[in-house]
């Protein structure tokens, strides 16, 4: 049978019957919102590449805190611009960090906001890199060093658990770090702490507004012995896959614009819950263009957002997750 006995617009006539064969719904569940913070008082400091979005200093963090759970954004996602930087980021696993004392806080403040901890070593290294560099013997350049970066992740997400954080989310690409941290969690007692593993991250531009506001830009190379090619879609498998038999109990695909096939893949291949992260350079874009009047923001984000999720997403990490709560309540 075709046309004209089948008319696709039949189910098209109205809002009602739109919404009712709609396949994809869009909600504030689906939200995870990632907040910087640093230290100091009385600082709200937006970012330059990414308007709408601050460093917050911990004494003006509650009323964000507030605001975000009355908007019924059930999680957020922090990251911390530490007071010192080493070539071994020890500032990642001081108890006393910026980040560490914001999620003690954060808890005490909302108990059930889930608080997710960003696992890395770049932003609390000196050379900007997500683990231990070495100068390589058999060609002399210097590289991330996988298996000795391995212990400091892993004292890293303890020291975030014993803070209070809800999950563990390692975003370094260090090969075996789910295996690692599981294992240290766990002889920490943190059992049912579980792991948001980065699982597909590709080195990509899009991290650059982010580089800027975490201060996590590499001093010298880029990220591509441990970040993925984007090129690359069976090696996503692969990837994905060694992090489901490890243990890890979300995956995460990033960024999520121009990896859309990937989010789909992972998501007919693997039954975990599955996390896209609408990262800072899609979000800066957007902004940039809206700004500008060349686009309606509001559809934009929302379409953009509905797609990340038709195309497979369970969850979206994104900086938009404010403006999308209070668009899709009005
Ligand atoms: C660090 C990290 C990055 C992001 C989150 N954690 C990127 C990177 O520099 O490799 C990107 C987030 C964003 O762009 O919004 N491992
Ligand atoms: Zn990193």
């Amino acid at each position: 049978m075709s046309f004209p006995t089948i008319r696709h617009r039949r189910l098209r006539g109205s809002a009602a019957l739109r919404s009712m064969v709609r396949e994809t719904v869009l909600t504030v569940n689906d939200f995870i919102y990632p907040i910087y913070v640093v230290h100091g008082t009385n600082i709200k400091e937006e970012i330059r590449s990414m308007p709408g979005v601050y460093h917050f200093s911990l004494d003006l963090l509650e009323a964000e805190i507030r605001e975000i759970t009355a908007l019924g954004i059930p999680s957020i996602m922090l990251f911390g611009i530490p007071a010192t930087k080493d070539a071994v980021g020890s500032s990642a696993y001081d108890p006393n960090e910026i980040v560490q004392q914001a999620t003690r806080l954060i808890k005490q403040w909302a108990p059930e906001l889930v608080v997710i901890a960003d696992t890395c070593l770049c932003q609390y290294t000196d050379h900007g890199h997500c683990g231990v560099v070495h100068v390589q013997e058999h060609n002399g350049t210097a590289d991330v060093n996988n298996d000795e970066s391995l212990p400091l992740l892993v004292k890293t997400a303890v020291s975030q658990a014993e803070a209070g954080a809800d999950i563990i989310a390692p975003s370094n690409m260090m090969d075996g770090f789910v295996t690692a941290i599981r294992e240290g969690l766990d002889e920490a007692g943190y059992t049912n702490v579980p792991i948001m593993s980065y699982s597909v991250k590709y080195a990509s531009a899009y991290y650059g507004p982010f580089r800027e506001a975490a201060h996590s830009a590499p001093q010298f190379g880029d990220r591509k012995t441990y970040q993925m090619d984007p090129a690359n879609a069976r090696e996503a498998l692969r990837e994905a896959e060694s992090d489901v038999l490890e243990g890890a109990d979300f995956l995460m695909v990033k960024p999520a614009l121009a990896y859309l096939d990937i989010i789909r893949t992972l998501k007919d291949q693997f039954d975990l819950p599955l996390v896209a992260y609408n990262v800072s350079g899609e979000y800066a874009m957007v902004k940039a263009a809206a700004a500008n009047g060349w686009i309606d923001e509001q559809k934009i984000v929302l379409e953009t957002l509905i797609g990340m999720k038709r195309a497979g997403a369970d969850l979206i990490i994104s900086y938009h997750a404010k403006d999308a709560a209070h668009w899709l309540k009005g």
